[in-house]
C-alpha cells in the first residue's frame, strides 16, 4: 500500500477509536481537578496548614495510604489554592522518587545545579530564598535513596529555628519508625491515613472525570470499573481510570480484559522501580507456593547468598512487607497451621512482570 495511504487510513482508525474522547487530559494520571471529591483527609491538612500560619508553630504530618488513593492530588490540590488565593503560607512541592537525595530536592526547590555546592551551602540559601510560614511536601518520601542514609533534609528542617512545616507522603506505614531516632524525635510527625476509596467514593471519582473527558458513557460501566478496582486493587484509582480510558478508546471493550491491562501496564511500572533486595524477596515469594512468611525469607535468604547480597534481617524484611502491600504488589493474611497463627501471602501482580524487570534491570 502506499505510505502515505497507509498512514491516512491508520489516522481516521485511529480517530474513530477516539471519538468519545472529549478531553484527553483529564485521563492524565498526574491530572488535578477543579475541584477533586472531598475527602476528609483534605480538611485535615488544610486546618493544620492555616493553623501554621497563624501560629507560625509547625505541627509535622506524615500521611500514608496505599497507592493511588489521593495523596498527591489532595496535596496538589492544596497547593494551588493556596497559590491562587493569595493565602501567606507558601506550599512547596517536591517528588522524592524523581529528586531522591536531600540534595537533590534542595537543588530541585531552588532551581539551582546541585553540582559543586555542598549540602549546608544549599541549605543556607533555601533559608534565604524561602521564610516561614513555608510549608515543604515531600511525595513519595518511602523513594529517598538509600545513599541518603540519615534523610538530611528532614533533620535540617525539624531542626532549624525558621520554623517550616513538612509533609511527608508515603505509600509505606513504617516509614517514619525507619527514620534514626534522632531525626524522629525532632520531626515527631503527626501520623494521618488516607483511607482507602470506597465503591461510592470510586465512582464518584470516575463520574467526574467521565463527565470532563468523554462525550458518551453508561453509568453502569462505571459503577463495574469501581466495584471492580475496589475489591481486586487496594481501591487504586489509576486503575480504575485508567481501564476507563481503554474501555472509552480501544476496540473489543471487553471489561475484563482493558481492567487487567490497565493494572497490568501500572504494575510494570511499580516493579521496574524496585530495589534489587525487594525484587528478590518478590521472587521468593514466587517460589514458595503456600505463600507462607517463614519459608519465603528463608528462601530469600538463599537467593541472596546465591547473588552475594546482602539480605535483610527478619525484622526489617518483615517490616518490608507492609511496604509491599501498600504497592498493591501482595496481600498479607493470618492463618492458622497447625495450632499456630502465621502468615501467609498472595501475590497480587502476573509472575512475567518480575521476570521482565530482573531482565531489564539488571540482565541486559
Ligand atoms: N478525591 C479525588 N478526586 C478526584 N480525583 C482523584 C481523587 N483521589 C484520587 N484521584 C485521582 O486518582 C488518581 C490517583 O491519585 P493520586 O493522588 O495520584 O494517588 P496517590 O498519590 O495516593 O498514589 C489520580 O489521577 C487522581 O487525580
Ligand atoms: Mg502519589
Amino acid at each position: 500500500m502506499d505510505p502515505i495511504d497507509y498512514l491516512k487510513r491508520t489516522r481516521s482508525l485511529v480517530e474513530m477509536e477516539m471519538k468519545h474522547i472529549k478531553d484527553f487530559k483529564v485521563f492524565d494520571l498526574n491530572f488535578v481537578p477543579e475541584i477533586p471529591i472531598n475527602r476528609p483527609e483534605m480538611d485535615k491538612i488544610a486546618k493544620a496548614v492555616l493553623k501554621y500560619e497563624k501560629s507560625r508553630i509547625p505541627t509535622h504530618i506524615f500521611a500514608f495510604g496505599s497507592r493511588g488513593c489521593g495523596k498527591t492530588v489532595t496535596m496538589k490540590y492544596l497547593q494551588r489554592l493556596f497559590d491562587t488565593s493569595s493565602m501567606e503560607a507558601k506550599l512547596l512541592y517536591v517528588n522524592v522518587r524523581e529528586h531522591n537525595t536531600s540534595f537533590k530536592m534542595f537543588a530541585q526547590l531552588l532551581g539551582a545545579s546541585p553540582r559543586g555546592v555542598s549540602l549546608s551551602e544549599l541549605f543556607a540559601r533555601f533559608k534565604g530564598h524561602f521564610s516561614a510560614p513555608t510549608v515543604l511536601i515531600l511525595d513519595e518520601i518511602d523513594f529517598i535513596s538509600e545513599k541518603d542514609k540519615d534523610k538530611e533534609i528532614l533533620y535540617l528542617l525539624s531542626r532549624c529555628s525558621e520554623n517550616y512545616m513538612l509533609i511527608l507522603l508515603a505509600n509505606n506505614p513504617k516509614f517514619v519508625s525507619d527514620i534514626d531516632t534522632r531525626t524522629r524525635s525532632s520531626l515527631n510527625p503527626a501520623p494521618l491515613h488516607f483511607k482507602n476509596y470506597d465503591a461510592i467514593q470510586m465512582l464518584k471519582i470516575l463520574q467526574q472525570r467521565a463527565e470532563k473527558g468523554l462525550s458518551k458513557f453508561s453509568h453502569s460501566l462505571l459503577n463495574e470499573i469501581s466495584a471492580l478496582a475496589v475489591k481486586h486493587t487496594n481501591s487504586d484509582v489509576r486503575v480504575a481510570l485508567k481501564t476507563l480510558y481503554y474501555m472509552a478508546t480501544e476496540k473489543g471493550n471487553d471489561l475484563q480484559e482493558c481492567f487487567q491491562n490497565a493494572q497490568r501496564d501500572l504494575t510494570a511500572d511499580l516493579i521496574c522501580d524496585l530495589n534489587y533486595n525487594n525484587l528478590l524477596v518478590l521472587k521468593a515469594a514466587l517460589k514458595t507456593p503456600n505463600g507462607l512468611v517463614k519459608e519465603i525469607y528463608e528462601k530469600y535468604t538463599r537467593l541472596c547468598s546465591l547473588k552475594n547480597e546482602r539480605p535483610f534481617s527478619y525484622p526489617y524484611f518483615y517490616n518490608n512487607l507492609s511496604y509491599l502491600q501498600s504497592l498493591g504488589l501482595i496481600l498479607l493474611a493470618s492463618t492458622k497451621v497447625g495450632r499456630t497463627y502465621t502468615n501467609r501471602i498472595s501475590l497480587l501482580f502476573q509472575p512475567e512482570l518480575l521476570q521482565t524487570a530482573f531482565e531489564s534491570k539488571f540482565e541486559s
